[in-house]
């Protein structure tokens, strides 16, 4: 019998996208022996932003979550989304910080590592596999994924060779990650079919959002295709910029005759548990109905609503909203410059910028941001197409090079480990606190400042008790 199965994203990405990553631990922790039982593939609950909403807005250790969510889950694969060499962030950390970083989320009881780079230059991702093999438990799964994107560079041949690169660089499955939910059913359905015959038996995962309204159609035609894992939120935390409703998938794919491993009882009662819990965070203003919603607007103008959204924000700061056509116009132009990165964090928000500038300033280029000149320096990886030529000459010099991020990255120094355990001094209880300052400087700084001053005041209070 044909067989899809289902990654619960309730605890990260539904959370992430429709709330902001704020939902707190106390709210779901009741659930999750109940969600152990639900015969999910995994639970995707820890990396992405949930590290730094927690240290930042919930005062919760995010190592501590993890190790109560495993003890609560002991039969489900816990998973986490990975950057790569960027980990949880946005700048490159040294491999011995990387190979920690592994080590100490798969000790603290992750089991499936789902690791991506923004342009897909898989040398960003190569450290974290290896110290994911390196580690691995025998529950533990390397999952290799492709940020998905539509441009001239970015074609089925292509993202065909991509799989191939990760199956032999020794990913155990991979995985397609439509962060902005543009992946048409046609785009799928072309994209799995050549993918798989390619890969052969190696499990193939779709993770798409329902932003665009497009994702039910495109899991469709992915389950076509032989997809073997998908992506999807328990119903009441669906749709909008979330993943596809389980439920509806699980009712779909049952009257096919496909097996899906899903108990209808127990996922019924997680959405049962996680409807009041949403109506509280919809009365607390913390989830906006915007977000609930279906926009298509990123298939128009072929960028992410974010994105969008970040632009007429900053149009209207500075009193040009009339420019917005022409600005539009000219996010393609950028993109194309830049040798058509993926439009994903921060890239989106560094194309938007910047074509926002070159509009403004009536003439391309005038003025370059930071980024666009850190990212021709080579900082964030190879661009998946030719850049400009014309550019990289004006931001490098003529004729000079990108410098290769690799070896800057792949210094194994110690350094920032002993830079942290300086910073902290006694506030630093373990290797894990270490990584969360090394991660989040300041909030974790915070985190552990706060932490122990709670201590003490327990401390002196159960003093005057006695
Ligand atoms: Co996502």
């Amino acid at each position: 019998m044909k067989k899809v199965q289902f990654t619960e994203t309730v605890l990260r990405d539904a959370n992430q996208s429709l709330m902001a990553t704020r939902m707190k631990y106390d709210d779901f922790a009741d659930i999750l022996p109940t969600m152990d039982k639900a015969g999910y593939y995994s639970v995707e609950c820890w990396g992405g932003a949930t590290f730094d909403s927690c240290l930042r807005y919930l005062g919760e250790d995010p190592w501590e979550r993890l190790r109560k969510i495993r003890k609560a889950m002991p039969n489900t694969r816990l998973q986490m989304l990975l950057r790569g060499q960027n980990l949880l962030g946005y700048k490159h950390y040294h491999d011995d910080v990387v190979e920690k970083f592994v080590e100490l989320s798969i000790k603290n009881g992750i089991d499936v590592i789902r690791i991506f780079d923004a342009l897909n230059d898989f040398r960003n991702i190569k450290t974290a596999l290896e110290a994911t093999k390196k580690y691995a438990t025998p529950r533990t799964v390397a999952s290799g994924c492709i940020s998905y994107t539509q441009s001239p560079v970015h074609t089925v041949k292509k993202y065909v060779e991509m799989c191939k690169e990760l199956k032999k660089m020794g990913f155990d499955t991979i995985c397609f990650k439509d962060m902005a939910g543009t992946m048409s059913p046609s785009e799928a359905e072309s994209l799995i079919k050549g993918v798989k015959d390619a890969i052969g038996d190696m499990p193939l995962i779709l993770h798409t959002h329902c932003t665009t309204g497009m994702a039910y159609m495109t899991l469709t035609k992915a389950i076509e295709g032989g997809i073997d894992v998908i992506d999807t939120a328990t119903s009441c935390f669906s749709n909008g910029t979330s993943q596809a409703a389980t439920e509806s998938l699980y009712y779909a794919l049952s009257q096919y005759g496909i097996e899906t491993g899903l108990d209808e009882k127990v996922i019924n009662k997680v959405n049962d548990f996680f409807k009041p819990v949403k109506q509280k965070y919809i009365d607390a203003g913390t989830i906006n109905p915007k977000s609930m919603g279906t926009d298509a607007q990123a298939l128009v103008y072929k960028v992410p609503g974010g994105m969008l959204s970040n632009m007429i924000a900053n149009l209207k700061d500075m009193n040009a909203m009339d420019k917005f056509d022409e600005a539009l116009v000219e996010i393609p132009n950028v993109r194309k410059d830049l040798g058509y990165p993926p439009l994903v964090t921060p890239l989106s928000q560094m194309v938007g910028n910047q074509a926002v500038v070159n509009v403004l300033m009536g003439e391309r280029y005038k003025q370059i941001s930071n980024e666009i000149k850190n990212y021709f320096k080579g900082d964030y990886g190879i661009a998946p197409g030719e850049v400009s030529k014309e550019l990289q000459d004006k931001i490098l010099g003529e004729g000079n090079k990108p410098v290769d991020c690799r070896i800057e990255d792949s210094k194994r120094t110690g350094e920032e480990f002993r830079k942290a355990k300086a910073d902290l001094g006694d506030l630093c209880e373990s290797e894990e606190d270490m990584m969360s300052y090394i991660c989040y400087p300041d909030q974790a700084k915070k985190y552990l400042t706060d932490r122990k001053a709670k201590r003490e005041n327990v401390a002196k209070y159960t003093i005057v008790e006695a």
